[in-house]
């Protein structure tokens, strides 16, 4: 079992009959929506899932799980996703897999938050990894001017065909080399209130457990911050 698998079937764990449960996005996310898959064939597990995105709610119907949007649930008691970068205060890069924004919206109407990562993804401080930042196709070339000139080292995130890469919401999606991010909640408030922004990957202060999985078994890891 690789590392990302191991902490994908040990979130599982997390789910019980009668959950609504958000299901994250990304390689990590994949083996989590499996297992809960083959929870609900094998053990009549029962749970509504809520998407965040296409690629994980075409999976999540091919393995049979009953599927919700999350603006016909009341709530979501847990949300199991993968994360880019994890630092050591909980907060987080996500976007990878350009599904930041219906992620954070799943996450922020989620009871419980777990995130899903091997070890290589836990950091001190945010930033070797590029913040994604989702953003209007309609000004997009101003987005980018003004990143460049703030020193963001900005990149419009292409596809593997050389597109444009078009999110599930329609965005573009605008790559932020930042190297280190020193103040996280500084940094978000800023890309908050730029015109054309429409969400950005810093998820800061939605964590409240994170699974880690390493050479030495799953390792959980609980936000105190979130007590
Ligand atoms: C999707 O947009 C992302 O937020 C993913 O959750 C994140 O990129 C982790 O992906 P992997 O598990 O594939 O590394």
């Amino acid at each position: 079992m690789n590392l990302k698998q191991m902490a994908g079937i040990e979130a599982a764990t997390y789910v019980k009959n009668g959950m609504i449960v958000g299901l994250g996005t990304g390689s990590t996310a994949k083996y989590m929506v499996d297992e809960i898959g083959r929870r609900v064939k094998e053990e009549n597990l029962e749970i509504i899932g809520v998407t965040t995105s296409k690629a994980t709610e075409k999976q999540a119907l091919e393995l049979g799980i009953p599927l919700k949007s999350i603006d016909e649930v009341p709530y979501v008691d847990i949300t199991i996703d993968g994360a880019d970068e994890v630092s050591a205060d909980f907060h987080g890069i996500k976007g990878g897999g350009a599904a930041l924004l219906f992620e954070k919206i799943v996450a922020t109407y989620s009871k419980k938050n777990i995130w899903i990562v091997d070890e290589s993804k836990q950091v001190e401080k945010l930033g070797a990894f590029p913040l994604p930042v989702e953003v209007i196709p309609y000004g997009s070339q101003q987005l980018m001017h003004l990143f460049e000139a703030k020193g963001f080292q900005p990149t419009l995130r292409k596809t593997e065909d050389n597109t444009v890469l078009i999110t599930d919401g329609g965005h573009y999606i605008i790559d932020l080399q930042l190297d280190v991010i020193e103040d996280p909640m500084a940094l978000g408030a800023y890309l908050d209130q730029l015109v054309g922004v429409v969400e950005h990957g810093l998820f800061l202060q939605v964590v409240s457990t994170v699974i880690v999985g390493s050479e030495s078994g799953p390792e959980t890891v609980h936000n105190p911050a979130a007590d």
